[in-house]
């Protein structure tokens, strides 16, 4: 079931979607978290720096779990995943390196990795999944067509992917990776709790889809609708089409 949060802007999306982080993290020392990266959460990421700078909170005994990461992209990449992940969290908080989880682009077998990874997911119970969306509908990096029933996986990325990509690649698409590895949406809805963030107009459309749509994999994102405990936090442009 989806529960509907909206936020007037992207700074009070970002607060209420902590409110939940916050919930988890101050009741389960050794929670699992489910992170993403892109623009969407990091106002989040800032939100749970600012607490745990101010002595409130803490992540040391905490593992982490993120939902993607670019194919062929060196780690020390400053667009690679795991580099925004330091980047924009990991390196201000007090996570153990060692426990914090990005899928491996680089791996020599990616068949074998991805199933280790969901093996590993299947292994560490997500507590709360964090998502942002795809002006496509896409959750991690499922785009539209992908099965409900998969898990990790080595996917193509969508040319509209590349496209809304492009801006952390000097607005050149042919320098976005053409591939990459995600979570599948099986893996993500085995999540305890889901908090999708949305923010802007662009998003407007495959949040009216996931919400109100049709469940099928056309938009990925629908399959929340069946999971049930999610929680979909918009800011006033991504909730257009929504009923207050
Ligand atoms: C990121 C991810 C993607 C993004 C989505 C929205 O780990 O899996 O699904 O959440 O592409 O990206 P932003 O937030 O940049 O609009």
């Amino acid at each position: 079931m989806i529960v509907l949060k909206h936020a007037k802007t992207y700074e009070e999306m970002s607060k209420i979607a902590y409110s939940f982080v916050k919930e988890v993290v101050t009741t389960s020392p050794n929670a699992t978290l489910g992170l993403a990266t892109g623009s969407t959460p990091i106002g989040l990421y800032k939100e749970m720096i600012k607490d745990y700078q101010a002595g409130v909170v803490s992540y040391k005994n905490m593992l982490s779990i993120n939902l993607d990461e670019y194919v062929g992209l060196p780690v020390e990449h400053p667009e690679s995943y795991r580099s925004f992940m330091n980047n924009n969290l990991f390196n201000h908080i007090d996570i153990d390196k060692a426990n914090t989880n990005v899928p491996n682009g680089l791996a020599e077998d990616i068949e074998k990795a991805c199933k280790d990874y969901s093996a590993f997911i299947a292994s560490h119970p997500i507590d709360i999944q964090i998502l942002g969306i795809g002006g496509n509908g896409h959750i991690a990096f499922n785009e539209p067509g992908t099965p409900f029933d998969a898990i990790t996986h080595l996917v193509e990325l969508k040319e509209k992917t590349r496209q809304d990509n492009a801006r952390f690649f000097d607005g050149d698409i042919n320098k976005v990776p053409t591939h990459a590895v995600t979570m599948g949406l099986k893996d993500i809805m085995s999540a305890k709790q889901i908090i999708l963030l949305a923010s802007g107009a662009g998003k407007a459309e495959a949040v009216r889809d996931m919400v109100y749509g049709k469940m099928s994999p056309e938009c990925p994102a629908s399959i929340l609708q069946s999971h049930p405990n999610v929680i979909v936090i918009v800011d006033e442009a991504a909730g257009y089409y929504l009923k207050a």
